[in-house]
């Protein structure tokens, strides 16, 4: 067991940037799931942790220990890639008892762990079959099992889930999850998929062009996205974000055809543009007399819910949430009303959320 600590790390590929000052301490028994979109370094991150690549600069700690300078096998680490390739001709017990063998260790001890990993994977009956003759998410629990036999005490994902279908990505998730919490054992996760990183983290690094856009509970991204780039990553469908300023007494956010009451008023900021964050779930039906008069277009009818693709004065669109039994006819007039604590308030030139504690103290 052990905590990771990446303090400033860059990191350069000839003349391309990738990383630009990474800092993160993840605790000891944490699972962090490193989030964002292609190519804003997820894995290069991951590499730099697991020693398959070095840093340009900035420190990388295990358990307190600098690592900068030391061999992947030196690490205490173990990563489960995304294209795992286990030996096909070898059985599932050898796959696993492998790079056990590899260094030299006692018979008994490769036998006792291969035997108890396989336990805790729900492998135990499968030690004598070969890859071919497993299901594809029994192979990529044996690519685990390979992994939790050397008791690291790091352990590192590079979207081991992204080849299987959708149902088995689903269990798969939970069964990492638990597992990573019985074994408690420090986890980082690499993905590009919001709900794999709601449903896996303590804490979700959200990464943005080789930037750490914001790290928290999964909880905390979703209700106080720092930046409008966070607020429409996280969710699903996207935060709506509506164009406008604040009345000259900061009591009200307004728009050609839309007056909206803030919860608290920001007298200081009387008038200045803002970008207006509310979520699709986040707005409901009101009779007749809601904020938002919506001219419905298309409706995604998905079962327990559907989403209403709208748009309001001014052609803005805007997209609503509703339960799946609500009556919605196209074309029709749809009165919604927001949450009023579901209001976020964004710079429109930096995209940074206006802090309302900040706002307070200093008015
Ligand atoms: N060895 C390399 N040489 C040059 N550029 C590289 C190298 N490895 C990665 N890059 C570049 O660094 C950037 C980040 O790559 P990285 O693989 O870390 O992205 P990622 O966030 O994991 O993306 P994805 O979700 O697509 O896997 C990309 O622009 C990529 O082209
Ligand atoms: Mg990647």
């Amino acid at each position: 067991m052990a905590e990771v600590t990446v303090s400033g790390v860059e990191k350069r590929f000839g003349p391309v940037e990738v990383l630009k000052g990474v800092d993160v301490d993840i605790a000891d028994g944490e699972m962090l799931v490193i989030l964002g979109a292609s190519g804003c370094g997820k894995t290069t991150l991951l590499r730099l942790i697991a020693g398959l690549e070095t840093v340009t600069a900035g420190e990388i700690r295990i358990g307190g220990r600098v690592v900068n300078d030391l061999e992947p096998k030196d690490r205490d680490i173990a990563m489960v890639f995304q294209n795992y390739a286990l030996y096909p001709h070898m059985k599932v017990y050898d796959n696993m008892a492998y790079g056990l063998r590899n260094r030299g260790m006692a018979k008994d001890e490769i036998d006792r762990r291969v035997k108890e990993s396989a336990r805790i994977l729900g492998l135990a009956d499968f030690l004598d079959r070969k890859p071919r003759q497993l299901s594809g998410g029994q192979r990529q629990r044996v690519a685990m099992g390979r992994c939790i036999v050397r008791e690291p005490a790091v352990f590192l994902f590079d979207e081991p889930l992204s080849n299987l279908d959708a149902a088995l990505r689903g269990q798969m998730r939970v069964e990492i999850r638990q597992l990573q919490k019985r074994l408690a054992t420090t986890g980082v996760f690499v993905t590009h998929d919001q709900v794999e990183a709601m449903t896996l983290a303590d804490r979700i690094l959200l990464m943005n062009r080789g930037r750490v856009e914001q790290i928290g509970a999964p909880m905390d991204l979703y209700r106080r996205p720092r930046t409008t780039y966070v607020a429409t990553f996280i969710g699903s469908p996207a935060m709506n974000l509506i164009q406008g300023h604040l009345d000259a007494t900061g009591a009200r956010f307004e728009r050609e055809g839309l007056s909206i009451a803030l919860p608290t008023p920001r007298p200081r900021e009387g008038g200045r543009p803002v970008t207006l964050g509310i979520r699709p779930e986040d707005l409901s039906p009101a009779n007749g007399t809601g904020e938002f008069a919506l001219r419905v277009g298309l409706v995604e009818r998905l079962g327990a819910d559907q989403v209403v693709f709208g748009d309001v004065v001014g052609g803005e669109p805007l997209l609503v949430r509703l339960p799946g039994a609500y009556s919605v006819v196209e074309n029709d007039t749809l009165h919604v009303v927001p949450a009023p604590d579901a209001l976020h308030l964004f710079d429109p030139d930096t995209g940074l959320r206006i802090d309302e504690e900040a706002t307070r103290a200093a008015a």
